[in-house]
């Protein structure tokens, strides 16, 4: 699939490159499937024989998911109908609700986790989902085929297929920090150890910084899990891409519409899922200080946030959206007059109206407590048209290859944000030029197919 690669490939993950909806007749039809690893990996992998596992998601996947290996938009996919109920607790418990906090340290342990009767039958899904994910590997991979696992709902995959396909070379890639020994240790230690040695049952494992490499090493030590080769391969986004989506014509009427919007104010922008570990309370508390310390920009500038909603089945996810909500209206409220509204939220989920925000931003808020890479951070720089300035947390991977260009921020540090606030919209414009041009060339040096290359060699 790429140069010099002849074994066959095969992925698998949980979310798929397509998604269908029934049509009028009740067939179902595929569209692109969403999220970063999807537009990453997609354009690499179409046109060739990869072959491309994933969960079945909505009903109409689930309809799809019968016909077995199925050829849509340029890729070949195969869903998987996994029993609701293993679905919902896998993903929701044990997915999105355990590990996604204990790798992004989002557990408040006063509190959480309780690993109690209820967890541990989650926890049987979630081993039960693995199990069907290898048993669909082992029964459509082709001899010899390199299986590149993606992400946390699928830990347990390698050492299921070392039995049941010997022949394949299995390497799984985190797109999430890793927790190392002592978040982890929020779990017992049967679980910590069959998560370890899940992992450590791939050939290698991958991470998009050495931090969390590092980590993950660490993490085995301490359990006593012999670790795997391990390996960092960065993503980065993929260049042609965001131009061909900044190009379409619904993009640039997204952009009228902000700027309509904003009028000829200073823009921040941010762009996240409307997720914990994004951090996005604290980004709307930093600006109220900026506004509350530096009177001088109260009118002069618009924060355009576009966070849209994301794992709604879980309770925590609902009262951060309030919480979100809650703290837009106040800072509105303290500081709009009429002409002027300081937070402009938006809540849905229009992939081309952020794209049209990242073009127009004079300051890019990204401020994740923790984040395993952060490609908004990278697709910014890509398609910003105003040489503005890039605000990244310490604790998003993107830090590592992106700190020297951008202003670096300690994320719950909220006066410390302000002030990179203020500077960032009073800086000058040779520096912001000359920053902008440093972060372009910085992110243009990686792309997904660096990024999928480097999977494969640490298959070899
Ligand atoms: C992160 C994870 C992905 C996940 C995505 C969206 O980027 O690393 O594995 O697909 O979030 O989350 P969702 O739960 O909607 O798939």
């Amino acid at each position: 699939m790429t140069p010099g690669n002849r074994r066959p490939v095969v992925i698998a993950s949980n979310r798929g490159p397509l998604t269908f909806r029934l049509d009028d007749d009740g067939n179902p039809t595929p569209t692109r499937g969403a999220g970063g690893l999807v537009s990453g990996l997609l354009p690499l992998v179409t046109g060739t024989d990869t072959l491309w596992i994933a969960a079945a998601i909505g009903d109409a996947d689930r309809r799809a998911a019968t016909e077995g290996v199925i050829e849509a938009e340029g890729v070949r996919a195969r869903l998987l109908d996994i029993d609701p109920d293993d679905f919902r607790a896998a993903y929701d418990v044990i997915g999105n609700a355990t590990l996604w906090f204990v790798h992004h340290g989002l557990f408040d342990v006063s509190r959480r986790p309780r690993i109690d009767r209820r967890w541990r039958a989650a926890w049987s899904a979630y081993q039960r989902v693995n199990d069907a994910f290898a048993e669909a590997v082992a029964e459509s991979a082709p001899v010899d085929a390199i299986l590149l696992v993606q992400d946390y709902h699928l830990a347990l995959l390698g050492p299921r297929l070392v039995a049941l396909r010997p022949d394949l070379t299995a390497v799984h890639f985190s797109h999430t920090p890793f927790a190392g020994p002592d978040l982890l240790h929020a779990l017992p230690r049967d679980i910590r150890v069959e998560l370890l040695e899940g992992l450590a049952g791939h050939h290698a494992c991958g991470f998009h910084t050495a931090r969390w490499a590092r980590a993950f090493r660490h993490a085995c030590d301490e359990d006593g899990v012999a670790a795997p080769a391990t390996f960092v391969a960065p993503l980065g986004p993929d260049p042609a891409d965001l131009a061909a989506s900044a190009a379409s014509p619904a993009c640039t009427a997204a952009l009228g519409r902000l700027d309509e919007t904003t009028g000829d104010r200073q823009v921040v922008v941010r762009v996240d899922r409307l997720e914990l570990s994004k951090n996005i309370v604290r980004g709307f508390l930093a600006f109220d200080t900026l506004l509350d310390e530096h009177p001088e920009h109260r009118g002069r500038v618009v924060f355009a946030a576009s966070v849209y909603p994301s794992r709604e089945g879980l309770p925590e996810y609902l009262a951060y959206r309030q919480e979100v909500e809650a703290t837009v209206r106040r800072v509105n409220e303290r500081w709009g007059v009429p002409g002027w509204q300081p937070i402009v939220l938006d809540l849905s989920d229009d992939y081309l109206a952020s794209v049209a925000a990242l073009r127009a931003y004079d300051v890019l808020l990204v401020n994740p407590v923790r984040d395993g890479m952060n490609l908004v951070a990278k697709e910014g720089p890509l398609l910003n048209e105003r040489d503005g300035v890039l605000l990244l947390s310490t604790e998003a991977g993107a830090a590592d290859e992106l700190a020297s260009a951008a202003s670096m921020i300690d994320p719950c540090d909220l006066g410390g944000t302000a002030e990179a606030l203020h500077e960032a919209l009073t800086l000058g414009r040779a520096e912001r030029t000359r920053r902008a041009g440093e972060l372009r060339r910085l992110v243009a040096a990686r792309g997904p197919a660096e990024w999928l290359a480097d999977q494969l060699a640490a298959a070899r």
